[in-house]
């Protein structure tokens, strides 16, 4: 594939997992925009948020955004906030397409609530504040996703055979 395959979607929806699935199904490398992010800054993104703020940590964001695009053929799993930027998904298209995962606030809740990596849910660790936040992003998310697949109660290999008929069409 001459494209790039940006995966996005509420924070705990399952993106690393899905992007490592479909790497090893497809052959096509894997990278995560997050994990590059705290590579380059050689700093946890908690700590970025902690010391320097979110609207620094979006900037870092989209410049990663950018240096990612540089090559072609990879999955790139982003972070659950990179899409709020016009800015973000003007790169995304520019070198790829944009896949959409989708999960119940349940769902996200079940797979997020003990992490301390998520500064956005930092102090707000329930299912009422993933829904609303949810609700905020949903419109943002759909209308800026090439390819929309619902991940609740599925299978991953039943999400990757669900990814590869779609990016068939
Ligand atoms: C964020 C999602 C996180 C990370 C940062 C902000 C968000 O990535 O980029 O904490 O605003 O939704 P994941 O979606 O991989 O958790």
């Amino acid at each position: 594939m001459d494209k790039n395959i940006m995966l996005i979607g509420f924070m705990g929806v399952g993106k690393s997992t899905v992007s490592r699935a479909l790497s090893t199904k497809t052959g096509m490398p894997e990278v995560d925009a997050d994990a590059y992010i705290v590579e380059r800054e050689g700093m946890a993104i908690t700590d970025i948020f902690e010391k320097y703020g979110e609207d620094y940590f979006r900037d870092i964001e989209t410049e990663c955004l950018r240096e990612l695009q540089e090559q072609k053929g990879r999955i790139i799993s982003c972070g659950g906030g990179a899409v709020l930027r016009d800015e973000n998904v003007e790169i995304m298209k520019e070198g790829g397409m944009i896949l959409l995962l989708t999960a119940k606030p349940e769902t996200i809740f079940q797979r997020v609530r003990y992490s301390k990596d998520r500064p956005i849910l930092n102090g707000h660790m329930n299912v009422e504040y993933i829904a609303e936040l949810m609700n905020k992003r949903n419109p943002r998310y759909t209308s800026v996703a090439d390819i929309i697949i619902e991940t609740d109660d599925k299978e991953i290999d039943q999400i990757v055979t669900e990814i590869e008929q779609a990016l068939k069409k």
